[in-house]
């Protein structure tokens, strides 16, 4: 395909750009970091630790819009059909559309069937807390046990992880997901079936590992309490009311959302009822407000001062130019621990893509970039040696609150030390003559030194953002995670995909369906020779511990 007169700008930037380095441009530019810093309601963004000059940037903007950026942004805010695959608008945002605009899709408008359903998990979330809605005995329900996977476990998975110091005392949480008996067998083992409410989350209620869970749970909760106990016991939270009363759920106990809603952006919906019990609805709320001020800026901020657009656009700088094609996600923050795992299936189902919205194959750029995190400062002591010292750079965004929701002794200052000396350190490196100084200083002797000068030298000009929020409330978490989806919908604006269908999960559903009952029964489908053979080996080894443990 023939180069833009944006990219092609942006290849020759890349040649003139690439020997400089950052430590060149914070020496020649005082004002570097003031110029590259964006403060938003209780968030600063500093993306200054980053590969670029005003050339560069004004390059990434020119390319944003090539792609006419602001005019897809309102197609989506607007509800245009922008899910092409799936002919369907993308409206996550009008699940925190605080205002009295209406939105429409096919000429009706959705925004009194969204506030209908968040008036029913008002309702009824405060109802389960505060005791009146109770179990089939007549006890409290206090366990709250999601089940459903991806989208309808991440988001309140880490949602509420991450807001544990709002949780009601008396509730406890648990998330099964994985089609892993080990994952309801321990939550099973540690709850008990007269005060546990069981929220079966699933989009389309008919995802395997969701469906198998929740029949699981049923089966144990009628076993220790009967048929009649499933009312009391058992909420639905889906887009298919049809399969949700086929499950047996009573559709009064549903929660619906719509097919406007993508699985990966759920939690603000009904998907989000874990979180409005755990933390109280009004917390909720405050969660899908933060967001709506995150979509405010992104909706209206001009281009260059817009922080998912410049996120956006230095990550397809370092991915599409620079061939970089991983990216990390490191909260200093112990309750966004699960955050890296949330954004992994935001951003990879997102933009894990490689056909056009024009129908091509794309042969030539590379889409999204693997996504992979952990909380600091943990990960200082695992994954941290290649990002300081591998061959290649990852680029890094940082997260901390100025003050810790545990502010006990000096840990919070610690860890505000280390997330600013880490990026320090990306960027400035060490050259081999510093570390030749430093043993000298500390009495190597020579030969010592000269073994060493190398391996304790850093190449530096590894890049990274830093978002500061000041606490981690609800409001601050709803505005970080509405700042990354709208920072993967840029970034495939610009890939020209469809950031919103996930294909790519399907394939391997299809053949497992295949594979199940040849587990059982010996294979007969015609498969390689190594899946043939690992079909056969696991039923003998099945086969084997079964009969000796029986
Ligand atoms: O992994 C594929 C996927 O379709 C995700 O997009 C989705 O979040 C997840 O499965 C669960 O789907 P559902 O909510 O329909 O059970």
């Amino acid at each position: 395909m023939a180069v833009s007169t944006a990219v092609a700008k942006l290849l020759e930037e890349y040649k003139r750009f690439a020997p400089i380095t950052m430590n060149e441009l914070f020496a020649k530019d005082s004002k570097r970091a003031e110029k590259y810093t964006i403060e938003f309601e209780n968030l600063v963004f500093d993306y200054s630790k980053n590969r670029f000059d005003e050339q560069v940037l004004q390059s990434l903007l020119s390319l944003a819009e090539e792609h006419h950026l602001k005019e897809r942004i309102e197609d989506m805010f607007s509800g245009k059909k922008i899910n092409v695959t799936e002919n369907r608008a993308v409206l996550h945002t009008a699940l925190r559309n605080f205002s009295n605009n209406p939105i429409y899709v096919d000429g009706q408008d959705i925004m009194p069937e969204i506030r209908r359903v968040l008036a029913k998990m008002k309702s009824f979330s405060e109802a389960v807390r505060n005791g009146s809605f109770k179990g089939y005995t007549g006890k409290k329900l206090t366990n709250i046990v999601n089940i459903g996977i991806g989208g309808s476990d991440l988001g309140p998975y880490m949602v509420t992880s991450a807001l544990k110091k709002y949780w009601a005392k008396d509730i406890s949480c648990y998330f099964i997901s994985n089609i892993d008996g080990t994952a309801c067998a321990e939550v099973l083992s540690k709850i008990n079936p007269e005060e546990t409410l069981f929220i079966v989350a699933s989009k389309t209620f008919t995802t395997i590992e969701t469906l198998t869970n929740a029949k699981t749970c049923r089966e144990w909760l009628v076993k220790a309490l009967g048929n009649q106990a499933v009312a009391n016991h058992f909420v639905a939270l889906s887009t298919n009311a049809k399969a949700v009363a086929e499950f047996g759920i009573d559709t009064n106990n549903m929660f619906e959302f719509w097919d406007f809603v993508g699985g990966r952006y759920s939690l603000w919906s009904a998907i989000g009822l874990s979180i409005a019990l755990a933390v109280g609805y009004d917390n909720f709320e405050a969660l899908l407000k933060g967001a709506e001020a995150m979509d405010k800026h992104f909706r209206t901020a001009p281009l260059e001062k817009n922080i998912p657009v410049l996120m956006a656009l230095i990550g397809i700088w370092y991915n599409d130019y620079y061939n970089i094609h991983r990216y990390g996600v490191i909260p200093y923050d112990q309750y966004l621990k699960f955050l890296p795992s949330y954004l992994q299936q935001l951003d990879m189902e997102s933009n894990g893509k490689s056909v056009r919205l024009d129908n091509k194959k794309i042969t030539d750029y590379a889409t999204g970039p693997a996504l992979f995190g952990g909380a600091g400062t943990d990960v200082q002591h695992s994954f941290f040696q290649l990002l300081h010292q591998g061959t290649e750079p990852v680029p890094v965004d940082f997260i901390i609150p100025a003050v810790s929701q545990n502010e006990i002794g000096k840990h919070h200052e610690i860890l505000l030390a280390n997330i600013l000396a880490q990026a320090e350190a990306l960027m400035k490196g060490k050259t081999k003559e510093e570390a030749a100084a430093e043993l000298r200083s500390a009495g190597k002797d020579e030969a010592t030194i000269e073994k060493l000068k190398l391996n304790k030298s850093f190449d530096g000009n590894r890049p990274s953002n830093m978002f500061i929020i000041n606490k981690l409330t609800p409001y601050n978490l709803g505005m970080l995670i509405a700042m990354y989806e709208h920072k993967v919908y840029t970034q495939g604006v610009i890939w020209e995909i469809d950031s919103f269908d996930q294909w790519g999960v399907e394939l391997g559903k299809q053949l497992a369906l295949k594979i199940l009952p040849e587990l059982e029964n010996g294979v007969s489908a015609v498969h390689d020779s190594s899946t043939t053979k690992l079909i056969n080996k696991v039923r003998e080894l099945r086969s084997a511990a079964l009969s000796k443990s029986a």
